[in-house]
């Protein structure tokens, strides 16, 4: 009786997805690597733990792994990024034959995924790249699934991607093909970095709450619960509700984490992709070196000791401010949003991948980290253009929420209290809509000192032109 899908790698996310798969009917294989002197056999416990599979067939063992499951064979790898997936994926090609299916779901570098598709391709082996977005919770329940790669090996195993899937408000699966190559782990990437963006974004507005404006994490909970009912509702915020709430011997958790914010890389990659296709995409490398910043915990505690600053507490008008800051924070939102997309936007157009934005948004609405209302917003508006800056409703937004924005940022600033991505937001929405930039400065000082040359706006601007400055 051979199985219709394999899963090598029971970590959390494989074991859920191999849960999900066979709950949804599929027959499955599974693997984990046997681990010499480890007395524990990880596929086997798996089904241990959760009895009553009849459609699980656990294997420690690759080769008897692979004949287990009927041809043509597909199977999903769930290991950690990196180097490992190389190794595995060169186990598995003497085993395979061409039209087998190999689907890599971890975290991987899309560089890394283009690559391994060439290779996979000479051997005629079908390989998909795919982002998996949930979580524990959605890997179970049902993720955002985010495929690219090789289009007839996706149209094999699309039907199994769609059972696991959640499902958007029509009820469609959260799954797209992205594009060829590593589109989908590329837009996974991606969807990690608006992650990374929004979740700075809300602990910035926290730690404003909690020490500028005096609020227990308690009322903070509370204020957010009313955010939820507008158009700030995300997961994100949801579940920070939750966190804010959970005590332990009488005080909240959160005030005994220790804050040194952890990363596995994929906001890193996405600001080194920014640099490589020079798009500004400062919400992010912000976001990035906060957490980069978080984790010097040693200096930070040596110069808050030498610096002491005063940090004022506490101000007149709570109600009046609060309503700033909600708006601020939905500003930084639309921003970190725009900014992301516009970085898939580039990287889209010059490696030819059409990615489609409004799909994109759409797979994103359930299942994944980022899922929220304003990502409702967004299916709708990239069915008219690629950028959320140009839409009517969000120039409506913006420039009703500008204000607040700088205000709030200049009150955080001048009291004491860093706010990189609320600031750095309201300095990119500043720099994208501003027609003539200081950047005219910098040309003519990188002319005077290197001889660069700059180009004109009052000619043709394809002319370079040099000026002897000291003259
Ligand atoms: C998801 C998450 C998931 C993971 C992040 C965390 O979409 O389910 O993004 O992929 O939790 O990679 O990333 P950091 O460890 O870098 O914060």
């Amino acid at each position: 009786n051979q199985a219709d899908f394999g899963v090598i790698g029971m970590g959390v996310m494989g074991k859920s997805l191999a849960l999900n798969l066979a709950d949804k009917g599929v027959s499955l294989s599974i693997y984990n690597r046997y681990v010499e002197g480890k007395e524990v056999r990880v596929a086997e416990k798996v089904l241990e733990e959760n009895p009553g599979y009849n459609n699980i067939q656990p294997f420690e063992n690759i080769q008897s792994f692979v004949a287990s499951l009927s041809s043509p064979k597909s199977i999903l790898l769930m290991i950690p990024a990196g180097n490992a997936v190389d190794l595995q994926i060169n186990e598995l090609i003497p085993l395979l034959n061409p039209g087998d299916i190999l689907v890599d779901g971890g975290n991987s570098f899309y560089k890394d995924t283009n690559a391994r598709a060439e290779l996979l391709k000479e051997k005629g082996i079908l390989f998909v790249g795919t982002g998996v977005s949930g979580g524990e919770e959605g890997a179970r329940r049902g993720p955002s699934i985010m495929p690219g790669g090789d289009k007839d090996g996706f149209s094999k195993i699309a039907p199994y991607l769609e059972v696991i899937a959640a499902k958007d408000f029509q009820g469609k699966p959260c799954v797209t093909y992205a594009g060829p190559g590593g589109a989908g782990h590329f837009v996974k990437m991606v969807h990690n970095s608006i992650e990374y963006g929004e979740m700075q974004a809300i602990s910035e507005v926290y730690y404003l709450m909690r020490n500028y404006l005096d609020l227990s994490s308690l009322e903070i909970a509370d204020i957010f619960e009313k955010w939820m009912d507008s158009d700030l509702a995300s997961y994100l915020l949801e579940i920070t509700i939750d966190i804010l709430r959970k005590y332990e011997d009488g005080e909240p958790l959160i005030d005994k984490i220790l804050d040194q914010a952890a990363q596995k890389g994929t906001g890193g990659w996405s600001v080194n992709t920014a640099l490589e296709y020079g798009v500004p995409y400062g919400v992010l490398s912000e976001a990035v070196m906060a957490r980069n910043l978080s984790a010097r915990k040693g200096l930070r505690m040596i110069a808050s000791g030498l610096y002491n600053l005063d940090r004022f507490t506490g101000i007149e008008d709570l109600e009046n401010f609060l309503d700033k800051l909600q708006a601020a924070y939905q500003a930084t939102r639309i921003i970190n949003h725009e900014v992301g997309f516009s970085l898939m936007l580039e990287v889209s157009e010059k490696n030819n991948w059409a990615l489609n934005f409004s799909e994109i948004a759409r797979i994103w609405t359930n299942g994944c980290i980022i899922r929220s209302k304003l990502m409702e917003e967004l299916v709708d508006i990239f069915k008219e253009s690629n950028h959320i800056l140009l839409n009517y409703e969000a120039i409506t937004a913006l420039k009703s929420y500008q204000g607040d924005l700088s205000y709030v940022v200049g009150q955080a600033l001048q009291n004491g209290f860093p706010v990189p991505v609320l600031s750095n937001a309201i300095n990119y929405f500043l720099g994208v809509t501003t027609a003539n930039s200081a950047a005219s400065l910098i040309q003519a000082q990188r002319d005077y000192f290197g001889a660069h040359t700059y180009r004109r706006n009052d000619g043709d601007p394809d002319k370079a032109f040099h000026t002897n400055w000291k003259e």
